[in-house]
C-alpha cells in the first residue's frame, strides 16, 4: 500500500504559559503512517493531542524533531507548504466558524477561488462538491439557516471543491445531533468509498470510530494501539485506562465474557451480537 502521509519520530510542545522558554510536551516522538485512500479514526482523551498532531498533517505546526511527510513532500520544507496545504483539506467542529459567505454556492466557492482558479472551472466543482455532500438543492439558501449537519455538509462541500487528496476532520460531529452526525458520517464514507478520498477523522464517538478501516488510539503523546476496529476494541481494559469507552456491543461482550459465557470479543455490529447471543442461548436449549 502506498503511504499518503507518515509521521516519523515526531515531538512537538507548546511554550508554557508561566514560563515562556519552558515546553510543554504534546507530541513525543510519535510513530504513524496513513495509506492512500484509507479511512482512518484517531481516538484519544480531551487534551491528549489529537488536533495538535492534525494540525502537523497540513504544515500548520511542524515538529521540532522527526518529520512529517505528506504525499512524498516534508513539510519542514517550507517550498512545499502551499503543495501540502492543498493536498490535505481540514475540516473543523464548528460548522458557524468555517462558513464565510451568504450564500451556500458562494460559501464553497470561496477556497476554489483563493486558489485562483478560473470561474468556469470554479462552477463546475461547486456544483460536483454540493452534489457530493447531498446539497446541491440548498446551493441558494442562506447558511445560517441550515441545521448542524447541514452547514458542516457544505463545510465539507469547500473542501471537496479545492479537490484536497486527502481530507482531514477534527471531530466534525462534536457538535451535531444524532441526525447530522448520521449525514456527515454517510457523506465521508461516500467521499471514500466512491472517491477513493484518503479520510482521517479524529472523534470521540466510538461507533463512528468502528465504521473505519483502522483505528489509531493516542496516549501521552504516542500511538497505543493501531489497528482494525475490530483488533482494536477487544482491549476494552486498556482503552478504559486511557478514559476512552469502548462501543455498546464490545462492552456487552467483555462484560458477559468476564461473567463466563463464552462470546466472541470483537463484534461490533449489532446484528453480529444479537446473533452470537441467540447462538449461546440455543446451545443451551434456550429457545430466543
Ligand atoms: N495553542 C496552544 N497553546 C498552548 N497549549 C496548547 C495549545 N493548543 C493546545 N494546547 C495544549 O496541548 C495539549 C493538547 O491539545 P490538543 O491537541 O488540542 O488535544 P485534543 O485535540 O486531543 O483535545 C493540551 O494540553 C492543550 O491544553
Ligand atoms: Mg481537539
Amino acid at each position: 500500500m502506498e503511504k499518503f502521509i507518515s509521521a516519523n519520530g515526531i515531538s512537538f510542545g507548546y511554550h508554557s504559559v508561566d514560563e515562556q522558554d519552558k515546553l510543554v510536551t504534546v507530541l513525543d516522538g510519535l510513530n504513524l503512517s496513513i495509506n492512500k485512500g484509507e479511512f482512518v479514526a484517531i481516538l484519544g482523551h480531551n487534551g491528549c493531542g489529537k488536533s495538535t498532531l492534525a494540525k502537523h498533517f497540513n504544515a500548520v505546526l511542524v515538529p521540532y524533531k522527526g518529520d512529517v511527510i505528506v504525499d512524498g513532500m516534508n513539510t519542514h520544507d517550507e517550498e512545499k507548504i502551499f503543495d501540502i496545504r492543498e493536498s490535505v483539506g481540514m475540516v473543523f467542529q464548528n460548522p458557524d466558524n468555517q462558513i464565510v459567505a451568504t450564500v451556500v454556492e458562494e460559501d464553497v466557492a470561496f477556497g476554489p477561488e483563493n486558489m485562483g482558479i478560473e470561474s468556469d472551472e470554479i462552477c463546475r466543482r461547486v456544483e460536483q462538491a454540493l452534489k457530493d455532500v447531498d446539497m446541491y438543492e440548498y446551493r441558494e439558501h442562506a447558511p445560517h439557516r441550515l441545521s448542524g449537519g447541514q452547514k458542516q455538509r457544505v463545510a465539507i462541500a469547500g473542501v471537496l471543491a479545492m479537490r484536497p487528496k486527502c481530507i482531514v476532520m477534527d471531530e466534525p460531529t462534536a457538535m451535531l445531533d444524532p441526525k447530522g452526525r448520521r449525514e456527515v458520517m454517510q457523506t465521508v464514507k461516500k467521499m471514500n468509498r466512491e472517491h477513493g478520498m484518503t479520510v482521517v477523522l479524529i472523534t470521540h464517538y466510538m461507533d463512528e470510530a468502528a465504521q473505519c478501516d483502522r483505528v489509531i488510539v493516542m496516549d501521552k503523546g504516542e500511538v497505543l494501539l493501531d489497528g482494525a476496529p475490530k483488533e482494536v476494541f477487544t482491549h476494552v481494559e486498556m482503552l478504559k485506562n486511557v478514559g476512552l469507552d469502548v462501543p455498546q456491543t464490545t462492552e456487552l461482550c467483555f462484560e458477559l465474557s468476564k461473567a463466563g459465557v463464552e462470546i466472541p470479543l470483537d463484534i461490533l455490529e449489532v446484528d453480529e451480537c444479537v446473533d452470537a447471543l441467540s447462538d449461546i442461548l440455543e446451545k443451551k436449549g434456550v429457545k430466543a
